[in-house]
């Protein structure tokens, strides 16, 4: 056998799978390593919700930073087009002119509002403005948070606190990677 032909039935599909392998283990640091960097810079990030938030996407594998943070950034937008719809469901479940359904109408509107900074926020990652993402993904943050507040406010109970919470929580994750380019 001639060793040009040794070398390629053998030693390239030996290296391509090598290759593959350094490929993936050094994207599955670049999440840890993101995550890690995130939770140093802002103690509120939930590093375990990183890790496990950024991992489901397949994309994450290939990305660098500034994939991760597109990653992140759709997830949070995925988030909020269903937290809109719910609140939008809530209210059109409740009877009108009631204290409650003014309640859920806010959060409606806070949730429209957050989905066009969103929109415009993966825009700017997109186009690598980063500071301009940065203010758009800021500006987004306080939605959840001024949803609860609404209903606290006249005494209720909010509702879809843990998917509020979840939300919240997956912005300031974005945010801080955001932060990092
Ligand atoms: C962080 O995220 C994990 C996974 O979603 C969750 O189980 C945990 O309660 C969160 N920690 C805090 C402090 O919210």
């Amino acid at each position: 056998m001639a060793p040009s032909s040794y070398y390629y039935r053998c030693c390239i599909p030996f290296t391509l799978f090598l290759l593959l392998l350094i490929q993936q283990c050094a994207s599955a640091d670049m999440v840890e390593d993101t995550c890690e960097r995130c939770s140093q810079s802002d103690p509120k990030v939930n590093y375990t919700l990183c890790i496990s938030s950024l991992s489901q996407d397949p994309q994450s594998r290939q990305a660098d930073l500034h994939g991760l943070a597109m990653v992140s950034a759709k997830l949070v937008r995925s988030g909020a087009v269903s937290m809109e719809a719910r609140f939008a469901e809530l209210s059109k479940e409740e009877a009108p002119l009631t204290p409650r359904k003014s309640c859920l109408e806010a959060c409606v509107w806070l949730y429209l509002n957050s989905l066009y900074d969103l929109d415009t926020s993966i825009a700017a990652i997109d186009e690598r403005r980063y500071p301009d993402a940065k203010t758009s993904m800021s500006a987004t943050i306080d939605a959840p948070t001024t949803c609860e507040d609404a209903f606290k406010e006249q005494g209720f109970e909010p509702p879809l606190r843990a998917e509020n919470n979840n939300l919240f929580q997956q912005a300031v994750i974005s945010l801080a990677i955001v932060s990092l380019l």
